[in-house]
């Protein structure tokens, strides 16, 4: 697959000369102003932010979302103030606003750029329709950790899916146009490195190397700018040394130099006046000094520039120069979103915020999110979908089966539960006429420890033709400074999961969930499994489709569960080592005999207390029907640096239903300058196909796809045998080769 086109620019000569004509109207403090962010009073406006907005001393204000307030605040600045220069209105519009997409780790699930961009397009139409005209999403840290928190935020732990889903939502997020109704202003965030916190604990230092960064953790954002994102939000890690918001390699020489990003960089909340606290900084004025230089525009909250800068400036210590070239960046968003023409919100011109489309696309976003990670047998015929004329009582267990509020998931400020449609409404609702349905929620939260509602669930379960188990996580165990050092079921839930096991009545495990789950304790005593991440306001009805057969399982992991929580780092793009584990060279502790302190487990790189694979591999989902791939052929056995071959698979839907299969193309590069992962994805397509359907699948690969950085530090693809495979997941065994020529 070629990557994204260059950026298009356009040469908005318009935009320079007025931004030219505003530096040089501007005062010092006036410049500085814009570089200032500043929380919200929210709802109402204390004469002294009045006045500094008057006197030109804040650029932008985030977290005010109450439209009358917003327009006076832009009014106040667009009338008041001497230069008529209007606000930035920021708001952290994750995935959705009122109405709750899946959160973004199950938007990526659905392996779906459409389904990802129409998410972000109904988000931004709510935000602006509320006053907010620049999201701080997408977040596309690469998630590699599941202990981290924020790994419900990402778009998963590979590179490539990350980018094609970061360049889909920031076109959702603004539109065809920027200065269009209803689009706002995208940032790519947190640059960089923010992923691979150690330990999975939040706001930890990292040591990433040159290599890392560039092969993996800065591909999406390079996509991100590639789809022409306005903003680039710093992040709060310690990179190698050296804190992300005083990062001049990356701030300047990566994303100004290298990508030619002229939009704006905000930092993170207070990460400037956070330098001290990493050390780096012996003061604010320190502190100013550093992110100013190496390329911060706007600071978050914290007020190092708005107390600092001026006096830096007219000392002659941050060159007049270097401020106005922030500030340009600063008024080129805004120009570009239309705000000097119009700063006002205008919700009548808009769609109305929780419509039954915007609800809709939130249904489809959900259902094609949902991974179906087990389905066993009973009789021989898969538990799911369930027959509805088969189940007259149905037992549904669990604290997440009727919680409008927790199926949202994080980072949902302005998510509207009274939208939400839980499980249990939807199965009452669809159902309740024709089966007798049991509720037990058994715990009061997913941390409950509690072993007092066992027995009910258990007799209610005892009763039932099936039983639906709503567990996993509540939202408030993901999100920013909510990390887990344990990622199994917390609480009693594996408990309560044993304690049901036994009644011999088939159990579906409907998991919501921020993060991959340790799942290995428990995983072989329920019938099915469904990962449904936290899927938003229609969770109810997407998961009824599902588990009813109304719709078929089509989601796909985009990260690795690993079987513990020791295995992390685990995920599918790993490095083969010198001594990579086989099934003959495991051994388990278990196998290990007595009286045998010498005995060789065969030297190679495992656990002795687990199985050296994953639980669920990326990639990895199965539906209601089976696929069989065949006649996977490339054009040409070789690829020239300049050229482009097809790569072409026939998919064929085996089974008895239709659905929807996610094909997959992986490579490795086996002998390269540098040492390469076992596999890393290059395309992928969701195709539908019907009982019988037979499709002729073709990515397009150019050396381009294969180039990585290399040992002499470029970005470049090198000469040789390529690996390819194509399948439903990244274990896939259906294999060929190309090799890749010099000219
Ligand atoms: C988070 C950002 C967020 C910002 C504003 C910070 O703490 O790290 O992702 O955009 O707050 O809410």
């Amino acid at each position: 697959m070629k990557s994204a086109p260059p950026i298009d620019r356009m040469t908005e000569p318009g935009i320079e000369d007025r931004i030219a004509d505003l530096l040089g109207r501007m005062t010092p403090g006036e410049k500085v102003g814009q570089l200032s962010q500043v929380n919200a009073a929210g709802g109402h406006i204390p004469e002294d932010y009045a006045h500094a907005i008057r006197q030109g001393w804040i650029g932008s204000v985030l977290n005010e979302v109450d439209v009358p307030t917003v327009n006076e605040i832009q009014r106040i600045a667009v009338e008041e103030s001497r230069l008529g220069i209007p606000l930035l209105i920021g708001r952290d519009v994750i995935h959705g606003f009122r109405t709750v997409f899946p959160i973004p780790l199950g938007q990526a699930a659905t392996w779906n750029p459409d389904r990802v961009r129409e998410g972000a397009r109904i988000a931004a139409l709510e935000a602006a329709a509320s006053g907010v005209n620049w999201t701080f999403a997408p977040m596309v840290d690469i998630g590699r950790d599941p202990r981290w928190g924020r790994v419900a935020e990402c778009l998963g732990e590979d590179p490539f899916l990350s980018s094609v889903l970061a360049a889909a939502m920031v076109r959702g997020f603004q539109g065809e146009h920027l200065d269009a109704p209803g689009a706002i202003a995208a940032c790519a965030k947190h640059f960089t490195g923010y992923g691979a916190s150690e330990g999975g604990r939040d706001y930890n230092t990292t040591d990433l190397t040159e290599r890392a960064l560039r092969n993996v953790h800065l591909p999406p954002f390079r996509a991100a700018v590639e789809a022409g994102v306005a903003t680039l939000m710093t992040s709060f890690s310690d990179i190698d040394g050296i804190p992300a918001s005083a990062h001049r390699h990356l701030l300047t020489t990566i994303l100004r130099e290298e990508w030619g990003f002229d939009g704006l960089v905000v930092s993170d909340w207070e990460s400037i006046s956070q330098l001290a606290v990493h050390g780096l900084t012996g003061s604010d004025r320190e502190s100013a000094f550093e992110a100013a230089m190496t390329g911060v525009d706007m600071e978050m909250a914290s007020r190092c520039y708005i107390e600092q800068l001026e006096a830096l400036m007219e000392e002659g210590v941050v060159p007049v120069s270097r401020v106005d070239a922030m500030v340009a960046n600063v008024l080129r968003v805004k120009l570009r979103l239309g705000l000097f023409d119009d700063p006002y919100c205008h919700p009548e011109r808009l769609p109305e915020i929780g419509n039954p489309d915007h609800l809709e696309a939130a249904r489809r976003a959900a259902t094609e999110s949902v991974v179906l990670l087990r389905n066993g047998e009973r009789d021989g015929s898969p538990v799911l979908p369930l027959d509805r004329d088969a189940v007259r009582r149905l037992a549904v267990i669990g604290p997440l089966a009727d919680e409008p509020a927790e199926q949202l998931g994080t980072w949902v400020f302005d998510g509207d539960p009274a939208l939400s449609t839980t499980p249990l409404q939807e199965l009452r609702e669809r159902f309740g006429g024709a089966m007798e349905i049991e509720y037990v929620r058994a715990l009061e939260t997913t941390r409950d420890r509690g072993h007092g509602g066992f027995d009910a669930a258990r007799t209610a379960v005892g009763g039932a033709d099936v039983a639906l188990l709503f567990l996993g996580e509540d939202a408030i165990l993901s999100g920013e400074a909510h990390c887990r050092a344990d990622i199994r079921l917390p609480g009693a839930q594996e408990a309560l999961i044993h304690h049901l096991a036994d009644t011999g009545t088939p159990l579906v495990l409907v998991l919501m969930t921020g993060r991959p789950l340790a799942l290995e304790a428990m995983v072989d005593r329920v019938d099915a499994l469904l990962c449904a991440w936290h899927p938003g306001s229609m969770a109810g009805p997407a998961l009824v489709d599902l588990l009813f057969g109304d719709a078929s399982p089509s989601g796909r992991l985009p990260v690795t569960f690993p079987r513990v929580t020791g295995q992390i780092p685990i995920h599918y793009a790993e490095k083969r080592t010198g001594k990579p584990a086989t099934p003959e060279s495991f051994i388990h502790i278990d196998d290990i005999p007595a009286g045998a302190p010498q005995l060789s487990t065969g030297n190679t790189s495992f656990h002795l207390d687990v199985w050296y694979r994953p639980l669920f591999s990326f990639g990895y989902g199965l539906g209601y029907t089976s696929f069989h791939y065949e006649h996977l052929a490339c054009s040409a056995p070789e690829l020239t640096m300049d050229g482009s071959i097809q790569v072409e698979v026939d998919v064929v839907n085996t089974g008895a239903r239709a659905g929807d299969e996610v094909v997959q193309l992986y490579i490795r590069d086996p002998v390269a300058s540098t040492t390469r992962p076992v596999r890393e994805l290059k395309g992928f397509r969701r195709v539908h196909l019907e009982p019988g359907e037979r499709r002729r699948v073709a990515f397009e690969l150019t050396a381009a796809d294969l180039a990585f950085w290399g040992r002499n530090n470029t970005w470049s693809a090198e000469p040789g045998h390529i690996d390819l495979w194509v399948g439903g997941h990244s274990d896939a065994s259906l294999h060929t080769h190309i090799h890749l020529v010099s000219p």
